[in-house]
């Protein structure tokens, strides 16, 4: 498993952290318009000092920008630059920019070196570790893609302090997903919203899922359980147009998951009450204004629809949850009981 450092201040550090793993070559740093005024000079300069030769590219911000253009613009870009087989990527900022540049990182000239600079919460605890690279398709997000660890996952949470409100929660809703999965002294640790400090929240955060990760790289199986939330949470998105983001839905959608778990005689416990206030707490959405009708359509569309069956990931209790294959015939009827 690759390794994620986590320190406050490590930004000005990074290039020395990434000399640690790689000799200092060209490098290229994809980032955002949001991100490269607050942070680019710092790693430029950084990497600079520690022996690098990079250059900057700076994308537009969000979600748009993980597209096939964008993709063969920056391999462009990449070829342009002269990377050779032993040269690096470093992709700093959220997710579309840590999938976006691994994803070009793991197929330019068959694979070159990429290190990921988390700067949005969600980025820091779940996209820039793992190993997932992707883009979307005019028919879906994440439709094509590719597994390709970073060399090291360099994060400054210090970063994170710049964040505007609704992204911060974006993220806080993963970090709450972590403590129901595994870890109840994590979930009563977020329950009362972000802390000041979120270095120890990203930490265990991240332990977590590099765990799940070493022993399922290729998503098979325990991986899988990182979707708790998603399958309501992408018929949410869908039905919004995607104009909701990814984190919010995913909140709705684990409140959604609780009550399933409840209905369907798998929760040990009833955490539904316990989901929702943290969740609420850390300013998210908590119910869907979806019919279940719209909803059952969209998530139909679900990638983890196998045949007949699409898997859930359900609460057995906070710190516990089991994948569930449920009948495709049988899912309006659930949706009808999670939507009330
Ligand atoms: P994002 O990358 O769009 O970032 C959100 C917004 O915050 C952007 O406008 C960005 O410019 C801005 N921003 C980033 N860092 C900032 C900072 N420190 N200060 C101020 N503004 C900042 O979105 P995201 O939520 O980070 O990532 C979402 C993407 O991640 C989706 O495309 C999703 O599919 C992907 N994802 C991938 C994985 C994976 O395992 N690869 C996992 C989860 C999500
Ligand atoms: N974000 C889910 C995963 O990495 O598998």
């Amino acid at each position: 498993m690759h390794d994620v450092l986590i320190s406050q201040g490590l930004l000005a550090k990074a290039g020395e952290r990434l000399a640690e793993c790689i000799k200092p070559c060209r490098t290229i740093v994809v980032t955002d318009e949001n991100v490269a005024p607050l942070y680019a000079d710092t790693v430029m300069e950084s990497l600079r000092e520690a022996g690098f030769s990079p250059v900057l590219t700076v994308l537009p911000a969000g979600e748009t920008t993980k597209c096939g253009s964008q993709y063969i613009a920056l391999l462009e870009t990449m070829a342009g630059a002269e990377l050779t087989r032993s040269d690096l990527v470093v992709a700093l900022g959220g997710g579309v920019i840590g999938d976006l540049a691994g994803f070009a990182a793991a197929t330019y000239l068959r694979g070159i070196a990429v290190a990921q600079i988390p700067t949005t919460l969600l980025a820091a605890v779940d996209s820039s570790v793992g190993g997932k690279t992707a883009i979307d398709l005019a028919a879906g997000k994440n439709l094509v893609g590719a597994f390709h660890k970073p060399i090291r996952v360099v994060c400054d949470p210090s970063t994170l302090a710049t964040l505007p409100p609704e992204q911060l929660a974006a993220g806080m809703a993963e970090s709450i997903k972590y403590g129901v999965l595994f870890d109840r002294d994590l979930f009563a640790h977020l329950s009362h919203g972000a802390p000041a400090d979120l270095t120890e929240t990203v930490s265990r955060c991240v332990a977590l899922k590099q765990g799940v990760v070493a022993r399922d790289f290729t998503d098979r199986g325990e991986r899988q359980l990182l979707n708790l939330g998603h399958t309501f949470g992408h018929a949410i998105e869908h039905c919004a147009n995607f104009t909701i983001l990814h984190g919010e839905a995913v909140a709705i959608g684990m409140c959604m998951a609780a009550r399933a778990a409840v209905h369907l005689g798998i929760a040990k416990e009833d955490c539904t009450a316990a989901i929702r206030d943290a969740l609420a707490a850390a300013h998210l959405p908590t119910e869907t204004v979806y019919s279940a009708a719209d909803l059952t359509a969209a998530a139909l569309h679900d990638k983890k629809r196998a045949g007949g069956t699409i898997k859930l990931v359900l609460p057995v209790k906070i710190g516990q949850c089991v994948l569930h294959p449920f009948p495709v015939d049988r899912l309006g009827e659930l949706m009808e009981e999670v939507c009330r």
